[in-house]
C-alpha cells in the first residue's frame, strides 16, 4: 500500500484526476474490505481537491445511509425521494447541481455547500451506493468531474 499521496497542487483539474485515479487504484489493492476502501478513497478525494464534503451514502435498509466521509458532520439518513442523492438514486445516473439552491428539494446538510455532485455504484441494475462531493463554490463541477469520478465509481463496482 502506498504511504502517501503524491499530488502536485499546480497541476489542472483534470491532470490531478489523471494522477490521484491509479493511486487510489493502488491504495486499494489487495484490501477486501469495502469500508477500508471507501474511506481511503473519499479521504485521497479530500486531500488531493480540497472538497468542502466528500462521502458515500450506502443503499441499505430502504434508504440512503451515511458511510465514509470528509468533512463536516452530515444527515445521517436521506429518502430514495429526497435530495440530490435521492434523484441520483432514482435515476440511477450522475446528477450535476452548479446551484444547490436552484435545485429541488436539495437537502442542505451544511449552508457552506453551494455546488454538488453526486454520482451512483450500480451493480447488476442496483444502485449500492451514492458518492457526494460537495463544494463551498458555486458551479465547481463539470464533465471532468463526471468523467473521472464515475470512473472512480467503476473501480467502487467492482469490489462488489
Ligand atoms: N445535499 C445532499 C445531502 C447530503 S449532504 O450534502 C452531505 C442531497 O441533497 O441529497
Amino acid at each position: 500500500m502506498a504511504e502517501s499521496l503524491i499530488i502536485d497542487q499546480t497541476l489542472s483539474k483534470e491532470e490531478k484526476y489523471k494522477a490521484l485515479l491509479p493511486q487510489i487504484e493502488a491504495l486499494t489493492t489487495g484490501e477486501t474490505d469495502l469500508i477500508a476502501n471507501i474511506s481511503n478513497l473519499v479521504a485521497a478525494l479530500k486531500q488531493g481537491f480540497g472538497f468542502f464534503w466528500v462521502g458515500v451514502y450506502f443503499n441499505k435498509e430502504g434508504q440512503l445511509v451515511l458511510g465514509p466521509f470528509q468533512g463536516p458532520i452530515a444527515c445521517t439518513r436521506i429518502p430514495y425521494h429526497k435530495g440530490v442523492c435521492g434523484a441520483c438514486y432514482t435515476r440511477q445516473e450522475t446528477i450535476l447541481v452548479p446551484d444547490v439552491e436552484a435545485f429541488p428539494g436539495h437537502i442542505a446538510c451544511a449552508s457552506e455547500s453551494k455546488s454538488e455532485i453526486v454520482v451512483p455504484v450500480i451493480k447488476d441494475g442496483e444502485v449500492k451506493l451514492v458518492l457526494d462531493v460537495d463544494s463551498d463554490k458555486l458551479n465547481d463541477f463539470d464533465e471532468v468531474d463526471q468523467k473521472y469520478l464515475e470512473q472512480l465509481m467503476k473501480l467502487v463496482e467492482s469490489w462488489y
